[in-house]
C-alpha cells in the first residue's frame, strides 16, 4: 500500500533512482537534496506531482529541522524514512599511513551522525505512520566479519557504526511500532559506486523498493541485501 516516504540524498544515484521507484509506485516520495540546485531531482518531480522535492543537509541542524517542518506541513505521518546520504572520503585504496585522518571525521559526521540526526527530527511523523520503517542504507563495506583487507578504512569504519546505529534504534523503537533494517544495495553504478559496477541505480532500487514495502517488525535490528535477503552480509 503507498503512503508516505523521506528520502535523504536524492539528487543522483541509488537515492534518486529510489525516488523515482516510490512516486510510480503512487507514494508521496519526500525527495531531499542537501542543495538547493539538483536539477535531476526537480526535473524528476515535474513528471511525478507525486514527488516534492526539498532541501535537506544531514549535517545541518538547521537545514534537517525546516525539512522536517515543510515534511509536516504537508502530512501527518511518515511511513518509512529512508537514510540514503552518505560521503566516500578518499579513493578507497590508501594505507594507514597515507590516509587524511580528517576523513574519518568526515564520513562518521554524514554517514552516521547525520543519520541520527535526520532520524530524530523524523521521529514525530514516523509514530503516527503505518508500519513505519527506517531504513539505513549500508553496505557490504560495513561487515565486520567479512572484512579481510584495509581498503575504504573511514568508509568502512562508518559504514560498521551505521550498523551499530541500526541495532541500538532497533532496540529502542520497538516499543514505538517501529521496523529499524539496515540494507546493502549491492554494488552500483552511481558517482560512488563507479562505472564498473554490475548494477544500475535503478536495478538496485527496484528490489529496495520491494523490500522496504514488505518489511515487517520481525525485520528489525537486521541487516539485509538489497533483496531482503540475510546472510550475504554478517555483522
Ligand atoms: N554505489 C554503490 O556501489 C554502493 C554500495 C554500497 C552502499 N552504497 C550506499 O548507497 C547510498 C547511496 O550511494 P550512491 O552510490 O547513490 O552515492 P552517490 O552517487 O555518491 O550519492 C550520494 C548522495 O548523498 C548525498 N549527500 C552527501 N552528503 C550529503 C549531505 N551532507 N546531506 C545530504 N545529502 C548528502 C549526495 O548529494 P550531492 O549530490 O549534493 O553531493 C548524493 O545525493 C549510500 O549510503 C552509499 O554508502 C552504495
Amino acid at each position: 500500500m503507498a503512503g508516505a516516504i523521506l528520502i535523504t540524498g536524492a539528487s543522483r544515484g541509488i537515492g534518486h533512482a529510489l525516488s523515482i521507484a516510490f512516486a510510480k509506485a503512487g507514494w508521496t516520495v519526500f525527495a531531499s537534496s542537501r542543495k538547493p540546485q539538483a536539477p535531476l531531482l526537480w526535473n524528476v518531480a515535474r513528471e511525478f506531482p507525486n514527488l516534492r522535492p526539498l532541501v535537506l543537509d544531514v549535517l545541518d541542524d538547521s537545514s534537517v529541522g525546516e525539512a522536517a517542518a515543510a515534511v509536516a506541513k504537508e502530512t501527518d505521518s511518515l511511513d518509512v524514512l529512508v537514510n540514503n546520504a552518505a560521503v566516500f572520503p578518499g579513493e578507497g585504496d590508501e594505507r594507514l599511513e597515507d590516509l587524511d585522518l580528517a576523513w574519518f571525521g568526515e564520513a562518521v559526521e554524514t554517514n552516521v551522525t547525520g543519520v541520527a540526526r535526520v532520524t530524530r527530527a523524523a521521529l514525530p511523523l514516523l509514530r503516527k505512520g503505518n508500519r513505519p520503517r527506517i531504513v539505513n542504507i549500508s553496505s557490504g563495506a560495513g561487515s565486520i566479519s567479512d572484512k579481510e583487507d584495509f581498503s575504504y578504512y573511514p568508509y568502512s569504519v562508518s559504514k560498521a557504526a551505521l550498523n551499530m546505529l541500526t541495532r541500538a534504534m532497533a532496540a529502542e523503537f520497538r516499543t514505538d511500532g517501529i521496523t529499524v533494517t539496515a540494507l546493502s544495495p549491492g554494488w552500483v553504478q552511481t558517482e560512488m559506486g563507479g562505472p564498473n559496477a554490475p548494477l544500475t541505480a535503478e536495478q538496485s532500487a527496484r528490489s529496495l523498493y520491494s523490500t522496504i514495502d514488505r518489511l515487517t517488525p520481525e525485520d528489525s535490528g537486521r541487516f539485509l541485501n538489497r533483496d531482503g535477503r540475510g546472510g550475504d552480509y554478517a555483522w
